[in-house]
C-alpha cells in the first residue's frame, strides 16, 4: 500500500487542480444556496476572490458583471480558472501577504479558504486592508478536523488544514473592528458543517 503524503497547500492543489472541479456538487453541498443571495448587486463592484481555486465562486461573480481579481498560491488552480473566464485577473500570492493596494476593494470573498490558514488573523489583517471603507468580508469556515485524502497522479496526499472554532473565528474579526452582519451555519444531521460570515470594515 503506498503512503500518504502531506503537502503544503501550493504542493497539494497543484497535483489536485486537474480533478478539483469534479467536487464541485460536493463542495456546494456545504453552501446550501445560502453564499449566493449575499452577493446581490455586484456589478461593477471590485472583488478580491481569495483562495480562488478554479474559480468555484469567481466565475459567477464575473458573470454578475463584478470586476473580479482571483487570487491563489497555487498557479495550476489559477490555470483552470483563466480558461473559463479571461476577464478575471489572476494574481498567484498568499492570503497572509497580498500583493494589492490599500482600500482596492468594495468586496473580499474566501470559500473554503481558511481551513488552510494555520493564523487565520493574518488573512483577516491583510482583507482589512484591502478593503475599502465600509468594504465587505464574506468567508466560510468548514467543520473539518482530519482533511481528506485526495487521488492523484502522484499517488494519495492530504493538504495541510486546520480546525478553527466558529466562535474564535467571530472573537478574531471584532477585535480586528470588523462588524459581523451575518452568521449562517449550515447543518447536517444537527450538526455544524459550514460556518459563513458576512462582516463589514
Ligand atoms: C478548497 S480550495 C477552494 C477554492 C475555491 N475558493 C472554491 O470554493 O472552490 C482552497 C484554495 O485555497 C488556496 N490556498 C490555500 N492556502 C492559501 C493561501 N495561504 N493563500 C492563498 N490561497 C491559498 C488553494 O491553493 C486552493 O486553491
Amino acid at each position: 500500500m503506498s503512503k500518504i503524503k502531506f503537502l503544503s497547500s501550493r504542493a497539494g492543489y497543484d497535483l489536485a487542480a486537474e480533478n478539483y472541479d469534479k467536487k464541485e456538487k460536493y463542495l456546494n453541498s456545504f453552501e446550501q444556496g445560502k453564499t449566493v443571495p449575499l452577493f446581490e448587486d455586484v456589478n461593477g463592484k471590485k472583488i478580491l476572490d481569495v483562495g480562488a481555486g478554479t474559480g468555484r465562486l469567481a466565475v459567477e461573480l464575473a458573470k454578475k458583471g463584478a470586476i473580479v481579481t482571483a487570487l491563489d498560491v497555487s498557479e495550476q488552480m489559477l490555470k483552470i480558472l483563466q480558461r473559463k473566464n479571461k476577464k478575471i485577473i489572476t494574481a498567484l500570492g498568499g492570503a497572509e501577504s497580498m500583493p494589492f493596494a490599500d482600500e482596492e476593494f468594495d468586496l473580499v470573498a474566501a470559500e473554503f479558504l481558511i481551513v488552510h490558514l494555520k493564523n487565520p488573523k493574518r488573512f483577516f489583517d491583510e482583507a482589512y486592508r484591502v478593503l475599502k471603507n465600509r468594504g465587505r468580508l464574506l468567508i466560510t469556515n468548514i467543520n473539518q478536523k482530519d482533511p481528506p485524502e485526495i487521488n492523484t497522479k502522484d499517488g494519495k496526499i492530504k493538504i495541510e488544514s486546520f480546525y478553527h472554532r466558529p466562535d474564535r473565528i467571530i472573537e478574531i474579526l471584532e477585535l480586528l473592528a470588523f462588524k459581523i452582519e451575518k452568521e449562517i451555519f449550515i447543518k447536517e444531521s444537527g450538526v455544524w458543517i459550514n460556518q459563513i460570515i458576512v462582516a463589514r470594515k
